[in-house]
């Protein structure tokens, strides 16, 4: 059996799915790797690097996708890619099914089997899998050094002879994966943070990590029964609003990362009460490629409003793509071994399994 993997257009996509310690992990398993040339040189990871670990190093991206029995990726592949697959071959990436579904369903077309590791059950089996996670809490550490960067002023309290530098302010929305990583990042850097989310659940996490828990006054707790949040009703968001009138008085950095899988972002900061915020103030939305938790939130773009600065995230993976790529190579190399047979020596799409059944894109979708 043979996992290959190409290029990504390195434009808008830094993050590779194979790296050399991967590969190794996918070798001892007897199984090749193949790779395009040049594969991850964009971030200093050399051919030479992989050769070293048996990986075989092909010409084209055409080549490894004729010869690749499982081919791993980031993003969706693109019309030329597509073209050269053939028959049985599994594709395995993030292929964000709600944007790309007719992509998808070319492939489809093509008798690949897709599995999209986005729609992984949370379960704990699939845990070391887990892409939404792995990458979460990478963007929430990255979403406050960034937001830090730009706040003009000193984040920790500094007491020095010319006088006392209070310290910063974080508020954070969402407290879930990406949301407890800021509030973690942002307590070693010495913010003084808080932290608001419809989940009374969270609380108890906020607060082990440091943070304060902002709470809405409802008696109705807003978890599904998976863990995720609900979508919350009229009444809740004016409760909800009332609440942020006044946090966002006194904060200067506030991070977002509200979501309900599957829906737009929730629209949490009105036009009203952005305004409300002190000038100099940061709002760092990663909630701004689903719509933004703020109303001046536009993704890949930073936005002013009374000197407040709204900063609307995109493509965040690309700023730390080696980080990213070898946690999510890790997750894909988990989920290459639980397909994989060792006994029959091939990949075994077993549909009993709960990890494969729900990952993999049925011709419905
Ligand atoms: P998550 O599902 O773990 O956390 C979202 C949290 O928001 C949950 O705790 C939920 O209860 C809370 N929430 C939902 N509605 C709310 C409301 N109305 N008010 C307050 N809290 C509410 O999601 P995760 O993985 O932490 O992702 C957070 C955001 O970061 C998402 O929008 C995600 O797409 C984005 N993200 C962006 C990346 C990028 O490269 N731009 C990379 C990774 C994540």
């Amino acid at each position: 059996m043979i996992v290959g993997s190409i290029k990504e257009n390195i434009n808008l996509e830094k993050r590779i799915s194979i790296t050399p310690e991967s590969a190794k992990n996918i070798i001892n398993l007897g199984i090749k790797v193949q790779i395009e040339k040049g594969y991850a040189e964009h971030i200093g990871i050399s051919d030479k690097l992989y050769e070293d670990t048996g990986v075989q190093i092909i010409n084209s991206s055409k080549e490894v996708i004729e010869n690749s029995n499982l081919l791993v990726k980031v993003e969706c592949p693109d019309d030329e890619q597509i073209s050269s697959m053939k028959k049985n071959l599994i594709l395995v990436g993030m292929f964000n099914p709600s944007k790309n579904g007719g992509k998808l369903k070319d492939i489809l077309k093509k008798e690949v089997k897709i599995f999209s590791l986005e729609l992984l059950p949370r379960i704990t089996r699939a845990q070391s899998m887990d892409v939404l996670s792995s990458q979460s809490n990478l963007a929430g550490y990255r979403a406050v050094v960034d937001s830090v960067a730009e706040f003009e002023k000193a984040v920790p309290m500094m007491m020095t002879a010319a006088g006392t530098v209070p310290a910063a302010k974080v508020l954070v929305v969402g407290a879930g994966v990406a949301g407890l990583q800021a509030i973690a990042t942002a307590k070693r850097l010495g913010a003084i943070v808080s932290a608001t989310d419809v989940r009374s659940a969270s609380k108890e996490q906020v607060e082990s990590l440091g943070g304060k828990f902002l709470t809405v006054e409802q008696s109705e707790d807003m978890e599904t029964s998976g863990g995720y949040a609900k979508e919350v009703s009229d009444d809740y968001k004016k409760k909800q609003a009332e609440m942020m009138q006044e946090a966002l008085k006194k904060n200067d950095i506030v991070i977002c990362t509200a979501l309900i899988p599957g829906k737009p972002a929730p629209k949490i900061l009105s036009e009203a009460l952005v305004k409300l915020m002190k000038p100099g103030s940061i709002v760092y939305d990663l909630a701004a490629e689903q719509g933004g938790n703020s109303a001046f939130s536009e993704a890949g773009k930073t936005n002013l409003i009374n000197g407040v600065k709204v900063i609307g995230v995109k493509s965040l993976m690309n700023r730390l793509p080696v980080t990213a790529s070898s946690l999510y190579a890790k997750n894909l190399f988990s989920f290459i071994r639980n397909l994989y047979s060792k006994e029959k020596k091939e990949f075994n799409i077993n549909l009993e399994d709960e990890i494969i059944d729900k990952s993999l894109i049925k011709e419905e979708a």
